[in-house]
């Protein structure tokens, strides 16, 4: 039998530590867990008999309170592919939050389990669980961050790009969102150039931005915020939007849609970037994406954050991005467990 295609001194050592935000590792770890993720992506394609399952006898909890498509599957792959048993566990499931106190639960799970990924509401929640767990605790996605998100965003431009220093990303949409501070943040970290396009009453929050500058200022990059779109996008290489209302903040719908239509990307934005015809242009989104009528929120207003023409166009890398949400998880859980 050939050897595995990891050499065990490739993992990088984050043993027992948790990730609620991107502050929880140093700039180098990241980029360690990004290589980690590019060395399992490859090694997938090796006969399961070929490789040593990096997560065996591992139980890991997956506690939603929202819905989740890609971060629950990813989660159950990565386990799975690494020899380890992933338990989706939703909030009507437990008694997590209304018979039990989080603190409670999270010491419980941390009994039995060797790790727990969260995805849910309140940020104060998935900080009380890595408080009282004793297990690493993941953050897959809070009202607040979405920090593995990030890792497969990050995980894919340097695959369309070869690099991540230098890079010019844009934003656009709701700045004040879990994935604007995340994305925020992860770009600071390795040198991405980041504006921020959205209007005022979106804006990311002076902390976010703050924390930012300084990481940003350390890795020669800048992060700005701009109100109109075609002054944000010349030179960009990386158009990013997500949804313009997040899980929970359903009552907000009409206010946003009349805040945010300026801020559809479409190919006229496209255009404007200067980059599109050089080859230089990516588009991504986290996805779940409005781009054309066929959900039932869309059924009667079309796309709404991005154009079908964008979203389907060879430049748009969604699905790319949404793959590499399994290998970065995937880079995580063994970086924290192994
Ligand atoms: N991008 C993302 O987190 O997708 P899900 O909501 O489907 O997990
Ligand atoms: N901002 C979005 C991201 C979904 C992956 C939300 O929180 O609903």
């Amino acid at each position: 039998m050939r050897e595995d295609s990891l050499p065990m001194n490739t993992i990088p050592s984050l043993r027992g530590r948790s990730l609620l935000t991107l502050d929880d590792v140093s700039d180098a770890e990241m980029l360690d867990l990004l290589a980690l993720a590019d060395a399992l992506k490859k090694r997938r394609h090796q006969p399961p008999a070929r490789r040593r399952p990096l997560l065996a006898g591992k139980n890991i909890a997956l506690v939603f309170e929202k819905s989740s498509t890609r971060t629950r599957c990813a989660a159950i792959v990565a386990a799975a592919d690494e020899g380890a048993h992933a338990e989706y566990l939703s909030k009507n499931d437990i008694h997590f939050g209304r018979k039990e106190s989080i603190a409670d639960s999270a010491r419980v799970l941390g009994r039995m389990f060797h790790g727990i990924l969260f995805r849910g509401f309140a940020h104060a929640t998935v900080t009380g669980l890595a408080k009282h767990a004793g297990v690493p605790v993941w953050n897959g996605l809070t009202d607040d961050a979405h920090p593995t998100q990030i890792l497969a965003d990050l995980q894919t431009m340097r695959e369309q790009f070869g690099t991540l220093q230098g890079l010019k990303a844009v934003f656009i949409g709701d700045g004040r969102n879990n994935v604007s501070n995340s994305f925020i943040q992860g770009c600071a970290k390795v040198g991405v150039h980041v504006t921020v396009c959205c209007p005022p009453e979106l804006a990311p929050s002076r902390t976010v931005l703050e924390a930012a500058a300084v990481d940003a200022q350390r890795n020669g990059s800048r992060i700005e915020v701009v109100t109109r779109p075609e002054d944000a996008v010349p030179g960009a290489n990386v158009l990013y939007t997500d949804v313009w209302v997040s899980m929970g903040e359903e009552s907000q719908f009409a206010e946003r849609l009349r805040l945010l239509r300026p801020y559809q990307v479409n190919l006229r934005l496209a255009q404007l970037t200067g980059n599109l015809d050089q080859g230089r242009l990516i588009f991504l989104h986290c996805l779940p994406a409005f781009h054309n009528r066929d959900t039932e929120v869309t059924r009667d207003l079309g796309a709404l954050e991005c154009t079908d023409d964008v979203f389907e166009a060879p430049f748009s890398k969604v699905f790319d991005q949404a793959e590499n949400r399994m290998h970065t998880i995937k880079a995580m859980m063994v970086a924290s467990l192994s």
